[in-house]
Order: structure tokens, then sequence, then C-alpha cells
């Protein structure tokens, strides 16, 4: 039987937690997901919280605090429903981020931080989210919504408000932001395989160097990359490997955009 350590966290939350430490070599590498199902259950990392994983891991409540204050991904005020974050990175930026955040300000009436007055959405400023070649990006509970304006990211909230069914520029539907933190504090939901692991911007270079067929170099016998045993032979590899690319791109006049099929000017086969 679970041993009772939290009068407000579930048993089965505690039992989740004490299975996440018992995942790992060192107990204490449990922590993040621990703080995330934290979260999945009380909206936010509370003092309980803190608590709990401190007592589970051995570790102070100074020592967790540390943690759970340092990662932007872990909130100490009750998060919505949904947690709408817009990158405003400086390439989001550019490209229309900080139009879309203010717009939402806007159309929400909400501030950075903030939660609308019927408790459906925090609107947050977030950092880039590595996935620059969609600008501008805006994530829903940590899902994509790549290539936003103002206007499709005011439509997503108002569906979100409504409680319509929403999906992910890249097809996962939306869950909420509490079910999601679940997931990524390691419990699966069964819709992992939603939507594609890659979108089409991301796999351009994938594609270029298909057609001009470069590879990652060999890996030796221990994994690592085989490196030249000297300078000369760095330098003459380079060359070579310099050579062998200005001459397929003579061949070709192929980029991305257009042009003759790099593959059947050079008899590749499949
Ligand atoms: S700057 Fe927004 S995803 Fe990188």
């Amino acid at each position: 039987m679970t041993e009772q350590i939290s009068e407000g966290l579930s048993e089965t939350t505690v039992a989740e937690l004490r299975e996440l430490a018992a995942r790992y070599p060192q107990a204490r590498s449990a922590l993040l997901p621990m703080l995330h199902i934290v979260q999945s259950e009380q909206g936010r990392v509370t003092a309980e919280g803190i608590e709990v994983c401190g007592q589970i891991l051995g570790l102070t409540e100074a020592e967790v605090s540390a943690v759970a204050t340092f990662y932007t991904m872990y909130k100490r005020r009750p998060m919505g429903t949904h947690h709408v974050g817009v990158c405003t990175n400086t390439l989001c930026a550019v490209m229309g981020g900080d139009e879309i955040f203010e717009r939402l300000c806007g159309h929400l009436d909400v501030g950075n931080d903030e939660t609308t007055e019927d408790g459906r959405i925090t609107l947050e400023r977030v950092e880039c989210n590595a996935a620059c070649d969609f600008a501008p990006v805006m994530m829903v509970n940590w899902e994509f919504f790549d290539n936003q304006t103002p206007e499709s990211a005011i439509d997503v909230v108002d569906k979100l408000r409504s409680g319509e069914t929403v999906q992910s520029t890249r097809g996962a539907t939306i869950t909420s932001w509490r079910e999601a933190e679940r997931v990524i504090g390691g419990f699966e939901d069964g819709l992992v395989d939603e939507g594609p692991a890659a979108g089409p911007a991301s796999l351009v270079g994938l594609e270029i160097a298909d057609q001009r067929g470069w590879a990652a170099p060999p890996l030796d016998a221990s994994g690592t990359e085989a490196r030249p045993e000297s300078t000369t032979e760095a330098v003459a590899e380079a060359d070579t490997s310099r050579a062998e690319s200005e001459t397929v791109a003579e061949q070709t006049d192929t980029d991305v955009e257009g042009g003759a099929d790099l593959q059947e000017s050079e008899g590749v086969d499949d």
C-alpha cells in the first residue's frame, strides 16, 4: 500500500512520482519529470509538491525549489486550461511574433503570464522553440502552430475558449495543459504518433543532401566519427570533399526549388 505522505496529491500521483524516481540509477535525476507530474495534478508547482518530491528523493525543499524556479516550464501560479505561448524571440519577432502577441493580449484582455477571466487561456511570451524555419510560431500546451498570423492565432484561442476540438498545424490533437504535463512527465496518452515527426521546411537540408549524395562521415568501431590521423590528412580530406561538392554543383543547376533531376543526370539508381 502506498504510504500517505501528502493530503493534497492523490495516492495515484504519489505512486507515479515514486515510479519515476525508480526509473533512474540516481533517483534525483527524476526531479524534472516529477515536477511536471505535480503540475499535471495541481496546475502548478505547489509548496506541497516541492515537499513531496523532496521527501521521495531525499532532497531539501530548497534544492527542489532551486530547480522549480530555474526552468520556465514550471509554473508557480495557477495555469488556465490551456497554455498559449507566443514565440517572440528574434526571428519569430521580426516575422510577426510581436504583433501576434500584442493582438492576443488585446483580444484576450490579458498581459504576459496572465490568465483570461474564464480560466481557459494563460498567455505567455516564450523563447525560441527550435522551430525557426516555421516562424512565427505559437505553442498550445507545447504543440506547434507553425507560420501563424494574428488572425490564425485569434481563431485558435477562440476555438479553445469555446471548447472546440483544435489540432496543431502538425496534426496533434490539443488536449489540456494538465494532460500534456502528464505526457511530458513520462506517462504516454497514446497520441504520440499523431502528425509528422518533422515538417517540410525542416527536411529541406536532408533533400539537398539526398540529391547531392552527401552523407555523414562514417563511424569507427567505437561509434565515434572516424578522425583523420594528421592535419595534412584532414586538409586533404576537406579539399577532396569540397572538390566533390563543387563538381556535383557544377553538374547540375538543381536546387530545391526546381531544375534538373540530379539523380537522373548522374545515372544514380534508387
Ligand atoms: S525564434 Fe521562434 S522558434 Fe526560433
